[in-house]
């Protein structure tokens, strides 16, 4: 249901066989924690989730490292509310954005290939979902989510067909929403603007970069020396947060880098694995 990604690298930047304990900030349905767990017995590990139902399936997944680990139903960048001691891990672990399961799931509406209604929450409690951006949002609001978030040069006409067909009637679904766009923005071989679109929805909906920055930057500080930190981003504008929020640190003599350039899937993981192919893993350890 979901392949987990660069699994190899993550056990080894996470030094996961040495034994520790360890933080997996976004769990999905658990392939890195299974992962995590295997390397060591003596392992034990922390995970948080914005969705339950990922955590759940998660959970029984993981029966046999019972005892072994705790979840939160949690955004990791709440981390500090959470009764974990961040001074006391050994490595931190986020491998960002959606899972297959979360994308190929019929009512979550994550994805344009997948007719379901529009909704995009990673938490299905969050109060805004991708019907309310589609809906609700004033033209400015919505041009910006585009341009920012889909990183869409002109989202002008998009925005403008956006707002002209919602007003005949309200866009409920992932189909409606994908026959507007694809009437003025034919597909392309390189990021298609459909993608662009749904992508920039999506990370409005769940907030996803939102405070990014400032969480990581905190967690630099907050590590003890010798833990390590692995992200794995899947766009660019994520890691372009990743990257700086490094290089900052490491200007400030706060961590030294485990990786130069980011790493990307070798050829046999992408041929089983063709989410991988945008995969970005970045690694650092605290002085
Ligand atoms: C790429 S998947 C992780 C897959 C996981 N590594 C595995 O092996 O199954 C990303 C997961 O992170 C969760 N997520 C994304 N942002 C989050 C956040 N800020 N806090 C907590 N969970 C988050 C999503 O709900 C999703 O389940």
């Amino acid at each position: 249901m979901h392949i987990p990604v660069l699994l190899n690298e993550v056990v080894e930047f996470l030094n996961a066989a040495k034994g520790g304990v360890f933080l997996d900030g976004t769990v999905g349905l658990g392939g890195h924690s299974a992962a995590i767990l295997n390397a060591s017995p003596h392992n034990y590990l922390y995970g948080t989730d914005k969705d339950r139902e990922s955590l759940d399936i998660a959970k029984e997944k993981l029966e046999a490292f019972s005892g072994r680990f705790t979840f939160f139903h949690a955004d990791f960048k709440n981390l500090e509310t959470l009764p974990i001691k961040i001074d006391k891990i050994d490595g931190f672990l986020f491998d960002l954005g959606v899972s297959s399961f979360q994308l190929e799931n019929p009512e979550r509406g994550f994805s344009y290939s997948r007719e379901a209604p529009l909704d995009m929450r990673m938490d299905k409690k969050g109060k805004i979902s991708a019907y309310n951006v589609i809906n609700d949002y004033s033209y400015d609001e919505l041009f910006d989510v585009f341009k920012k978030y889909g990183e869409i040069e002109n989202p002008t006409r998009i925005t403008e067909q956006i707002v002209f067909h919602r007003k005949q009637k309200k866009i409920e679904s992932t189909d409606e929403l994908k026959n507007i766009i694809r009437r003025i923005a034919p597909k392309r071989k390189t990021m298609d603007p459909l993608a662009r679109v749904f992508q920039a929805v999506r990370i409005e909906v769940n907030q996803e970069l939102t405070g990014l920055e400032a969480f990581l930057s905190k967690l630099v500080h907050s590590i003890k020396p010798g833990s390590r930190i692995v992200i794995i981003s899947f766009h660019s504008l994520e890691d372009r947060i990743v990257k700086s929020v490094f290089k900052t640190a490491k200007q400030d003599h706060l961590i030294k880098l485990l990786t130069k350039k980011p790493l990307a899937a070798k050829k046999d993981e992408l041929q089983m694995n063709i989410r991988a192919r945008s995969a970005k893993l970045r690694a650092c350890e605290k002085i």
